[in-house]
């Protein structure tokens, strides 16, 4: 068995708070070539209120290597959009941060307001939800992406009018001149959508956070959107993190997958190796709870036996303790996150398919829309499908 050493795992006792590393603006200028993008170290995010402490991320560890498409996915309440925002420092000012972010080498936790800001929207763009909420109702689309190149850019009105239009080429929004004048809601879900996207490339950035971002669409338009968004990927060199509910997109479109539990990562792996060889059982729970070939293509995550757990009193040990079938006294000891095998971290006492698994074996089922994704030589490119 061996150690992550970068990132995993890390005891109580290494719980860091404030600026940490190298605050300097040049710090990600001297990275030296295969060093991840992003490593996020045991981090924690509380809220304090109404006599409750909320325990929203709770040591969440994971690396993100440049020009990858990560899936993140995990209940709801799981802390996948708090984690994200604590990327961006979108948090509200009475979330308590510990633990390390760092960006190309640089520490995000405790950067100056005046840094975080440039980042945010250059060198980390987010794409939410819900477009309709995103946009300004009252103003056309065309003023809006301008407003976000000249927010990232030094060019003149002119100049950040044609690269409004060329961003909107590059969503491939039909009609960019004439779209380009239109209020959103003359636009569909889907065209809405893709202008969030041009105005997320405004700032060139290096890594693209798309939280939930194709929740609202139809199955359709869902596609065509995760389809811009590995084309991107590609032409950018970018990387994105996906944060979905829907496990047939992560597996279709992602390259790795994070599965979050209780504000942690509790299995890391490439999309591949974690769909065909499942080691944590609350992994196994979400893709057995439904037989494969009732499983829809673009099926949400199952409703998994028990109920999530309260994060203002999590239970002694590991948090998935009172809903695993594997859980014995040893699990009263809290699991840390570690490389197991090459490529494949996880958190887990009694790991399904080993000697130490003491329950019936149950397939990983895909769908065979996933299964297909996974022969795809195309998808192992990173291609379009
Ligand atoms: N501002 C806040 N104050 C208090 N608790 C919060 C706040 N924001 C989020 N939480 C709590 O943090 C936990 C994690 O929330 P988060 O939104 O990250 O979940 P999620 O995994 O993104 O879920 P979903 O899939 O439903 O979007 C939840 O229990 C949520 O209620
Ligand atoms: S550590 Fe124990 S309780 Fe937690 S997932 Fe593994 S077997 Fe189940
Ligand atoms: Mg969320």
């Amino acid at each position: 068995m061996s150690e992550r050493t970068a990132a995993y795992p890390v005891a109580d006792s290494q719980v860091t708070t404030g600026v940490i590393g190298d605050p300097s603006p040049t710090a990600g200028a001297h990275r030296s070539p295969g060093e991840p993008l992003l490593q996020v170290e045991d981090l924690r995010v509380q809220f304090t209120g109404r006599g409750r402490r909320v325990n929203a991320v709770n040591g969440l560890s994971y690396e993100l290597v440049p020009g990858r498409m990560m899936a993140i996915i995990g209940e709801s309440g799981s802390g996948k959009s708090v984690s994200s925002r604590a990327l961006m420092g979108l948090l509200p000012p009475a979330a308590q941060i510990t633990g390390s972010i760092r960006f190309e080498g640089r520490e995000l936790i405790g950067l100056p307001d005046r840094e975080m800001r440039k980042l945010r929207g250059g060198d980390i763009a987010m794409v939410f939800q819900d477009p309709a909420r995103s946009l300004n109702p009252t103003m056309k689309i065309g003023s809006q992406i301008t407003e976000a190149v000249r927010a990232h850019s030094d060019l003149d009105k002119k100049g950040a009018h044609a690269r409004a239009i060329e961003l909107l080429r590059l969503v491939r929004l039909p009609a960019p001149e004439r779209r380009f004048h239109e209020y959103p809601h003359q636009l569909s879900g889907g065209m809405r959508q893709r202008v969030m996207i041009a105005i997320a490339l405004a700032g060139n950035p290096r890594l693209l956070i798309a939280d939930e971002a194709t929740t609202a669409l139809d199955v359709t338009t869902q596609a065509q959107i995760m389809e811009l968004l590995v084309e991107l990927r590609e032409r950018l060199g970018m990387a994105v993190i996906m944060i979905s509910h829907d496990l047939g997109l992560a597996a279709s479109y992602a390259e790795d997958v994070v599965v979050m539990y209780a504000g942690r990562a509790v299995e890391q792996a490439p999309v591949h190796t974690l769909f065909s060889n499942v080691r944590m059982p609350y992994t196994r729970a979400l893709l057995g709870a439904i037989p494969a070939l009732e499983r829809e293509p673009h099926s949400m995550l199952p409703v998994t036996p028990g109920q999530p757990p309260d994060l203002s009193a999590l239970p002694k040990g590991c948090p998935f303790r009172p809903r695993c079938s594997n859980a014995t006294d040893k699990c009263l000891e809290h699991p840390p996150f570690l490389e197991h095998e090459p490529g494949h971290s996880y958190a887990c006492w009694h790991p399904a398919g080993t000697e130490l698994d003491t329950a019936p074996a149950v397939t990983a089922a895909l769908t065979p829309a996933t299964e297909a994704a996974h022969q795809s030589t195309a998808h192992d490119q990173g291609a379009a499908q």
